[in-house]
């Protein structure tokens, strides 16, 4: 299992381009199985849950191609790869325990086969290491809308035999893929749906907005209540993917945490308020330039308090790495996890390095110290690994992080856009 060697205390400096959003390219490529035209995503970033879901679409019938976009080809914020679904004819409306166990997102193809076969069989994706992590609300939500649900032998069969009809749904849970599989169910349904306290994150965004560009008519776009009026077809579409936000807010506790300097390329401040306001509270100085936003937090930083929410909230998937940043501040401060009941397992590692944390219940506080020092670490899930290599990014000495592999699920060559900015760090295949 390949691992990644740091050696950690060289301040930041230089430039990293953030690439496509994968929580946003997930649900998009979903959409391809909501028409027989082709859908164009641009922008796309290179991660193995993107290939994941494309092996998923593929055996649903979909045919996948993708092409390298040459640099500055002329579409907004366009760095990554094309990619052109065409889900002409649907092979096969069963989503296998082989293929979803592997990425809870594969949940998404559950509404937009129902809307348009009025049958998908989906394997239950069961839980993750952050938490229980049901899908019920998706299933309610469904049923609203007409759809019969069984759940039996570990899978989810829903048929909806006249048709998925509009409804009103009021979530009583903020929840982003239960908003991301009704939009595209309610897209096809007949008449109109309202999804109340529908979840605000930029992706929902992106993927309404392909949507309307596929000929729905989705309003309230932004806002915590969707109106969506159902359309017999949908058509092809060439949609950008929104600048990937976590790894936005990755990078720039990278450029904190090693007190040095970063210019993210390709982002924006607004996709990532919470965690930029958080950083200038602390002390750092976050600066939106033209196409980017400029890090620095060359003398220091104080500890401040925060609190996972939903959008616009401060996002629960950078919380791990916001600890590692608290663990080298000046000073206490808390943080307290509202959206997964099990998000802490990152804080045993964190201590490997020296780090002072101790958690109660949903919160932990963390007493900052001057300087961290390299461990042998291993990664437990995604944003987990993440803040494992930050810490290891600004300890003194080596620190080994193993069980990488969660890591090339959501961040694209993360050892070369570190390595750009001067960090010593590399992968040990097969360490
Ligand atoms: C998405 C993101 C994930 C992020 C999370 C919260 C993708 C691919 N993943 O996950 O990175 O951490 O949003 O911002 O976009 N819940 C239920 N029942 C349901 C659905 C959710 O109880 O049917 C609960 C969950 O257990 C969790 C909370 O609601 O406690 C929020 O989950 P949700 O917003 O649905 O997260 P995901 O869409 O799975």
């Amino acid at each position: 299992m390949d691992a990644i060697r740091i050696l950690g205390g060289v301040p930041l400096t230089g430039e990293i381009v953030i690439g496509g959003a994968k929580n946003a390219a997930l649900p998009l490529m979903a959409a391809t199985l909501l028409t027989d035209q082709p859908l164009t995503l641009i922008n796309m970033p290179e991660l193995v849950d993107i290939s994941t879901m494309s092996n998923l679409l593929r055996q649903h019938g979909a045919r996948i191609d993708q092409s390298a976009l040459a640099p500055g080809a002329g579409e907004a914020g366009a760095t990554g790869r094309s990619m052109t679904l065409t889900s002409e004819r649907i092979t096969s409306v069963t989503a296998p325990y082989d293929l979803v166990r592997r990425m809870r997102a594969s949940v998404l193809v559950l509404g937009p086969l129902l809307a348009r076969m009025h049958e998908a069989k989906v394997s239950l994706p069961g839980g993750c290491a952050i938490g229980t992590r049901p899908v019920d609300l998706h299933l309610k939500a469904l049923e609203a809308l007409g759809a019969k649900i069984d759940v039996k032998g570990g899978y989810i069969h829903a048929t909806a035999p006249g048709g998925l009809k509009g409804a009103k749904v009021v979530f009583p849970k903020v929840t982003v893929g239960g908003t991301e599989n009704l939009l595209m169910a309610a897209a096809l349904a007949a008449g109109d749906t309202v999804l109340e306290n529908a979840a605000r994150e930029p992706e929902i965004g992106n993927l309404a907005d392909c949507l309307n560009a596929m000929g729905a008519e989705i309003s309230g776009i932004g806002s915590g209540t969707l109106k969506i009026r159902g359309v017999k077809t949908l058509h092809g579409a060439r949609v950008a993917v929104i600048p990937d936000r976590i790894e936005t807010g990755t990078y720039a506790i990278a450029g904190a945490i090693t007190r040095g300097r970063v210019t993210l390329k390709g982002t924006s401040f607004d996709l990532l308020d919470s965690v930029f306001s958080a950083m200038r509270q602390a002390g750092a100085s976050v600066e939106q330039v033209e196409d980017g936003v400029v890090v620095s937090a060359e003398d220091g930083l104080n500890g401040i308090d925060v609190m996972t929410e939903p959008f616009p909230g401060f996002p629960t998937d950078m919380q791990a790495q916001w600890m590692a940043l608290m663990a080298t501040a000046n000073g206490a401060s808390m943080i307290t996890e509202t959206i997964f009941e099990n998000r802490f397992m990152h804080v045993p590692e964190l201590t490997r390095f020296g780090a002072d944390v101790n958690v109660h219940g949903a919160s932990a506080i963390i007493r900052g110290r001057k300087q961290l020092s390299g461990a042998p670490v291993m990664a437990t899930d995604l944003r987990a690994s993440s803040s494992l290599i930050l810490a290891g990014l600004a300890a003194e000495g080596e620190t080994l992080v193993n069980r990488i592999y969660h890591l090339d699920r959501g961040y694209e060559r993360l050892e070369e856009k570190l390595g750009a900015c001067g960090a010593r760090i590399e992968r040990i295949v097969g360490g």
